[in-house]
């Protein structure tokens, strides 16, 4: 066999009809083969693309024998001449050629592997998160990581040029505040006490405003103890910023430029200019403080519609200061009574618990049929439909609750609608500002105000007079990003005047002695001249997730862990020695 000292001339995607006669000599893995009598063919596959190779049993049956033995995923390399193929392949851009095979090597045998290397693949999650590496052969794979790294690429040039600066901070500190568990970590040198792994970067970032750094950015690891779902790991990147003297119209500017020209960079897409909703508002329409807007399908109010009927549940939410509300449900006036049947399922379920869900179908013919037409006059049906908007062929949804509960059922109800009557454009981009977020919100359990995004939120202006009265009233100078129904970016102003921010800490309950504890650094920094500063950071995996066409951010993290925390592959977190917990002074219960 032949030998050469390099190991390809051309990737497995880069041979067209112009190449044709040239002698190449290529390396990869192999993706299939096939015997057809006197011929083999073997499709030669790395990162760039798929090659066809030929064997010819006529021209060399030795070399055809040999090549007849090789094995999925075998690593070789191969030395021959492109030719045109007979029998073209539209769907490879490689498909107009061919390799006559005139020697090749075998750089590494592999066993069989457990699934194959295509997009639609047969082996499902868990053996995939298994053999990641294996999994990440598969094309659809690469292109996501491809497009992970071309953003981040975009990302730093952008910020780049607008004068960030990239900077480091440290993954053993404190615990930081952003509302959910640390991961810790023990010292061995401090035996007893802890590292906190950063949650973000949230206070270093402003400690660096304060060091006159003016303009920070870094694609930072974030680390959280909580539950985990399809947009939740607990190990995730940020595009963490912050800027110096700026107020928020400067700081949705500056990234909504950078969501623009990533889109444009990769996608050759040109974002409109994103619109601000506040955030009473996309609670009040959508049920949501991230509502999908690429359909539009409105909540609406009805208590005043329908007041003073004889419905005793309607009556009961109204004098409770409950909500009645309902949403259109365009073109589904047909829906068989199994379907309402199963909406109504929908809402009832535990994680919503709505009591149950009111119908009122407008027939194509003008007909009015509604699960509450004993209490209401088809008339009365009518104004209620006009005030959803409905008409001639649509379903009027109606919940009764309170008025938080009625607005998440029919926020979620919505989406559900979509889902079911395919309302999304896969194509369609919805990306807008939510403003004017709450500062804190109530305590699921004790009704106290706790932080609705972290401690160091600066006020909405106009609420200042509210912050000792009525806390909870405050909206705060804080803003999301939310991509089709996605919440990407979460930022807003700090404060950065020390007795506001003791303020602010008064009113979360931070005893004098937590609060020197956990921020006393903080509040000690804030005493030199801190400037007014704010920024932001993007869920970078949940972005990707979305440009990749992703259904959950796993698709888009090179080794992720499961929804159980786990590490499939390395299987982490595993047990560890005695002798190791003894030098850093850890007992196991
Ligand atoms: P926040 O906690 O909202 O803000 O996080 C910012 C963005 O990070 C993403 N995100 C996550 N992505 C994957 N897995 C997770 N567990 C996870 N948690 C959050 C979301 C979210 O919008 N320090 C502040 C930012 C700031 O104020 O500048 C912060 O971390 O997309």
């Amino acid at each position: 066999m032949q030998s050469n000292t390099y190991y390809r001339s051309h990737t497995c995607g880069e041979l067209r009809m112009s190449d044709a006669g040239v002698e190449v000599t290529l390396s990869g893995w192999v993706h299939r083969s096939r015997d057809l009598g006197g011929m083999t063919f073997v499709d030669l596959r790395d990162r760039h693309g798929i090659t066809q190779l030929v064997f010819n049993m006529e021209s060399n049956a030795d070399l055809c024998m040999a090549a007849r033995k090789l094995g999925r995923e075998f690593v070789i390399q191969a030395i021959g001449k492109v030719a045109e193929r007979s029998n073209k392949n539209a769907q490879l851009p490689t498909g107009d050629v061919e390799i006559l095979v005139e020697s090749f090597t075998i750089l590494n045998a592999s066993e069989l592997p457990p699934f194959t290397m295509d997009d639609e693949t047969d082996g499902g999650e868990e053996l995939r998160m298994r053999y990641r590496y294996l999994d990440l052969r598969r094309p659809q794979m690469q292109q996501r990581l491809m497009l992970r790294a071309n953003m981040l690429k975009a990302v730093r040039e952008y910020l780049d040029n607008e004068g960030f600066v990239e900077i480091e901070t440290p993954n053993l500190i404190k615990s930081t505040p952003e509302g959910a568990r640390d991961f810790l970590v023990p010292s061995r040198l401090q035996p007893g006490l802890f590292y906190a792994l950063p949650q973000s970067p949230q206070i270093l970032k402003q400690l660096l405003m304060v060091s006159g750094m003016d303009r920070y950015y870094q694609i930072a690891k974030c680390f959280r103890d909580e539950d985990l779902r399809g947009d939740r790991q607990p190990e995730f990147t940020q595009i963490d910023c912050e800027m110096s003297f700026v107020r928020q119209e400067d700081v949705w500017n500056m990234f909504e430029g950078m969501t623009k020209h990533v889109f444009k960079k990769v996608k050759n897409i040109e974002l409109p200019d994103f619109k601000r909703l506040p955030y009473r508002e996309a609670i009040k329409y959508y049920g949501s403080d991230k509502p999908d807007l690429r359909f539009d399908c409105k909540i609406n109010d009805l208590n005043d519609v329908v007041a003073g009927s004889e419905f005793g549940v309607f009556n009961n939410i109204i004098n409770t200061n409950g909500l009645i509300a309902g949403i259109n449900a365009k073109g589904c006036s047909e829906y068989s009574r199994k379907q309402i049947d199963e909406l109504t399922e929908f809402v009832k379920a535990p994680q919503r618990g709505a009591g149950g869900l009111i119908y009122i179908k407008f027939g194509q013919d003008g007909s009015i049929k509604s699960s509450m037409d004993k209490f209401f006059t088809p008339e009365r049906l009518q104004e209620i439909g006009n005030a959803c908007g409905a008409g001639k062929g649509d379903l009027v949804l109606i919940v009764a609750d309170k008025e938080k509960k009625t607005r998440k059922v029919l926020g979620e109800l919505r989406l559900e609608m979509a889902k079911r009557e395919n309302w999304i454009d896969k194509n369609a981009w919805s990306v807008f500002w939510v403003v004017d977020m709450p500062l804190f919100e109530p305590d699921e359990e004790t009704g106290e105000p706790i932080f609705a995004h972290h401690p160091f939120c600066a006020t909405h202006p106009d609420d200042v007079a509210y912050m000792d009265s009525d806390p909870l009233r405050v909206r705060a100078q804080s803003y999301d990003l939310v991509m089709n129904g996605n919440e990407i970016l979460s930022g807003s102003i700090r404060i950065h005047n020390k007795e506001q921010q003791e303020k602010v800490f008064k009113i979360l309950g931070f005893s004098e002695e937590e609060k020197e504890r956990r921020f006393g650094f903080m509040v000690n920094a804030f005493k030199y001249g801190a400037p007014p500063h704010g920024g932001c950071a993007f869920g970078f995996d949940r972005w990707v997730m979305l440009m990749a066409g992703g259904e959950t951010i796993r698709d888009v993290i090179p080794f992720p862990k499961n929804n159980n925390g786990r590490d499939m592959m390395m299987d982490a977190p595993g047990e560890v020695d005695n002798d190791q917990l003894k030098i850093v002074g850890v007992q196991l219960l």
